[in-house]
């Protein structure tokens, strides 16, 4: 007979692992409290943790301190490509999106991925998917912030060459990635994992990062628990993240789960990144070897949201 306690309701938020600097960090930190607040309050009332999910990354991508949806970076030809991702824990199926900029939230287009017969659809073909599923198309140009011209431009007045394991660590390179992301578990002991992101800045067009892929970017099995990565998303492709994080769940705390992902990665191929953990029973955890990590979390024990950098 299986003695675990009843599911209990947590989730778990991140805004991007990387330098971010001291004039950002409060945004950044205040984006990810009010996005927690959103999906909290659907877990809460008992809705499920896709819907949280969900509704958690579209608060992230209306807000422009982040690098989704509106305030994504822009690639080298000034184009925003945005790739984003749900997965749900029940039954592994996965509904993600890349090369898009027609959609104001491409966490909602994902979504309606997990309700077709593919996995992954990208540009053309995945607006079009957009348009027959009733999504409103919006100008690309209507999700570009100023600040992201500036960069853009800067980058090409001076290009530079710089190691993306680097540019993650340091904060020469103004703003690598805030990627956004958010794993959850519902009353019913259903869990899933979704990201969004622009990418990185400057990104050859077509570049497609982990946050719409599988086991690199995002995992969610109701049978162990559920991953979501930020940062290099070339480093974590290559050692697939996300379900590295979860495997560890078998033998490990969702806490240790993050870090012995993250050093295995780090010893493996020196990739920079954070990533966020949830085990089915409710545990918590993060880790990142980056210099910061915009990251909090939620569950029925607490009071209000943590978030890192709160006083403890
Ligand atoms: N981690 C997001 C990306 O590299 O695109």
């Amino acid at each position: 007979m299986d003695k675990r306690r009843p599911p209990r309701p947590a989730l778990v938020v991140h805004g991007g692992a990387w330098a971010i600097p001291d004039t950002e960090w409060k945004a950044h930190r205040d984006g990810v409290r009010q996005a927690i607040e959103v999906g909290w309050a659907i877990l809460r009332d008992n809705g499920s943790a896709l819907d949280a999910v969900q509704a958690t990354i579209a608060h992230l991508e209306d807000d422009p301190t982040f690098d989704a949806g509106l305030g994504s970076v822009l690639n080298r030809e000034g184009r925003i490509e945005m790739d984003a991702a749900l997965m749900d824990g029940r039954d592994l199926d996965v509904g993600a999106v890349a090369c898009v900029n027609r959609v104001k939230n491409p966490i909602r287009l994902a979504r309606e991925g997990l309700k077709s017969e593919h996995v992954l659809l990208v540009g053309d073909g995945a607006h079009r998917f957009a348009w027959e599923r009733g999504l409103e198309p919006v100008d690309p140009s209507s999700l570009v912030v100023e600040r992201e011209r500036l960069r853009l431009a800067a980058h090409q007045e001076a290009p530079r060459s710089v190691d993306p394991r680097e540019a993650f660590g340091h904060p020469p390179l103004d703003r690598p990635n805030g990627t956004v992301g958010a794993v959850a578990i519902d009353r019913g002991g259903n869990i899933a994992a979704g990201g969004s992101t622009g990418g990185t800045p400057a990104k050859r067009a077509g570049r497609v990062g982990d946050t719409p892929i599988p086991g690199a970017g995002l995992w969610a099995d109701n049978r162990a628990g559920a991953a979501a990565c930020t940062g290099w998303g070339e480093g974590i492709l290559r050692v697939g993240l996300a379900r590295t994080a979860v495997s560890h769940l078998r033998d490990a705390a969702a806490q240790d789960s993050a870090w012995l992902a993250i050093r295995e990665m780090d010893s493996r191929i020196q990739g920079r990144a954070g990533v966020i953990v949830l085990s089915r029973d409710g545990s918590i955890g993060y880790a990142f070897n980056t210099p910061r990590m915009a990251v909090g979390y939620m569950d029925e024990e607490m009071a209000a949201p943590q978030v890192n950098g709160d006083p403890r």
